[in-house]
């Protein structure tokens, strides 16, 4: 048995139909850039959300930058956001000039931990970037009371969390913006590089349209440097295309990560302490990606690979130890971390993953840690 991290094959085959007749519409219009469907992906994404706005643009990457930009921030300022995140997340600060500032993650959630924010705030932070990480939002009512009382912008990274919840609260329409990705390994992913930003807020709105398009309004009159943010037609039928279907996905998802956690703890794999399984911490979980904790990791990979059991390690290099911000030197301690980074362990969860599959997977790690070789 062959089982892939992720199956987007499968995926294509279940909606071929419908992909297939909202990208031939995009040919047959020829209407390649802000054609209708980029408004009507816009509206129906902000509905999705639960906000007011939403501005489509080209990546996930980009929406965290176009955020940043709008803010105008860059040299001289701060941004205070998690460790332990997708490069994007750390990247973009950089990319303005600003200062990335690191906060160590609540060894639970994995997300920034609201407790040590407090402590980097300097006269000199302008807003904070919270990861919404693995599909589960970050503790937002403390950040945004926090985002409060130092007159801070909070950008959601709802990249890998679209749908995610907080209190009710629908992940990237907390903050003063929400930053998603329409990559394709995501929940709602396209057939290539996109994302969107929502927002409550329609100055930010037409600021972010304003950004995305050289930063120019009327055209060619530039009263700010933006640059092409822009999202491809293309790209916004395939989302609109997809959306129907996202809350479907998703929920197949926290099914599997339910079957996932009654075989592994069937399997005595939590009592003999060798797996620690994802919490749900009060919120939806999305499930973008199912991720455990376990002892040897790295050989458990190893093994996993020869079983031919794609997983993925999200992420073994926390921000702080990456040498593109050796300049930081941001010499803090991040324990939890650099444990996150040592001992988590991503498993195939996506929504056409069969029963006999997770049997598969659990099976094989029983294997792993009852084969003479790794005791
Ligand atoms: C947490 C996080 N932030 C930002 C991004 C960047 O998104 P994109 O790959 O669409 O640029 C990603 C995507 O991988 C991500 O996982």
């Amino acid at each position: 048995m062959i089982v892939p991290l992720l199956d987007l094959k499968a995926q294509y085959n279940s909606i071929k139909t419908d992909i297939d007749s909202a990208v031939a519409e995009v040919f047959e219009s020829q209407y390649f850039i802000n054609g209708p469907q980029v408004k009507q992906c816009e509206k129906a994404i902000s509905n999705y959300c639960n906000t007011s706005d939403a501005v489509g643009v080209s990546s996930g990457t980009d929406a965290l930058l176009i955020a940043l930009m709008v803010e105008g921030i860059g040299a001289g300022d701060e941004v205070i956001t998690t460790d332990f995140s997708f490069f994007a997340t750390a990247g973009s600060v950089a990319r303005t000039g600003a200062k990335p500032v690191f906060v160590d993650i609540d060894p639970i959630s994995y997300n920034i931990d609201p407790d040590q924010i407090r402590s980097k705030i300097t006269s000199d932070t302008k807003a904070i970037i919270p990861v919404h990480l693995y599909g589960q939002v970050a503790d937002m009512d403390p950040i945004m009371e926090i985002a409060e009382e130092y007159n801070l912008t909070v950008i959601e990274d709802g990249a890998q969390a679209i749908g995610a919840e907080y209190k009710g609260r629908r992940a990237g329409s907390i903050g003063h913006y929400g930053c998603f990705s329409f990559f394709p390994s995501k929940n709602l992913g396209t057939s290539g590089d996109g994302g969107i930003v929502v927002t409550n807020d329609p100055k930010r709105s037409e600021m972010l349209m304003i950004f995305r398009n050289h930063g120019s309004k009327p055209k060619y009159y530039h009263k700010f440097i933006g640059g092409n943010f822009r999202l491809d037609t293309l790209h916004a039928a395939v989302v609109l295309a997809k959306l129907p279907h996202l809350d479907s996905w998703s929920d197949v998802r926290k099914h599997n990560a339910d079957r996932y956690r009654q075989l592994i703890e069937e399997k005595g794999l939590i009592d003999n302490g060798v797996i620690s399984l994802p919490v749900e911490v009060a919120n939806r979980h999305i499930y973008n990606q199912f991720v455990i904790r376990a002892e040897k990791r790295n050989d458990l990979q190893a093994y996993l690979k020869e079983k031919k059991i794609g997983t993925e390690v999200y992420y073994p290099v926390p921000f702080h130890s990456q040498e593109c911000f050796a300049y930081l030197n941001q010499k803090d301690e991040f324990p939890e971390s650099e444990a996150a980074a040592n001992e988590t362990l991503a498993l195939p969860i996506y929504p056409e993953l069969s029963d006999d599959q997770a049997i598969f997977v659990v099976n094989s790690i029983v294997g792993f840690y009852s084969d003479q070789r790794y005791i």
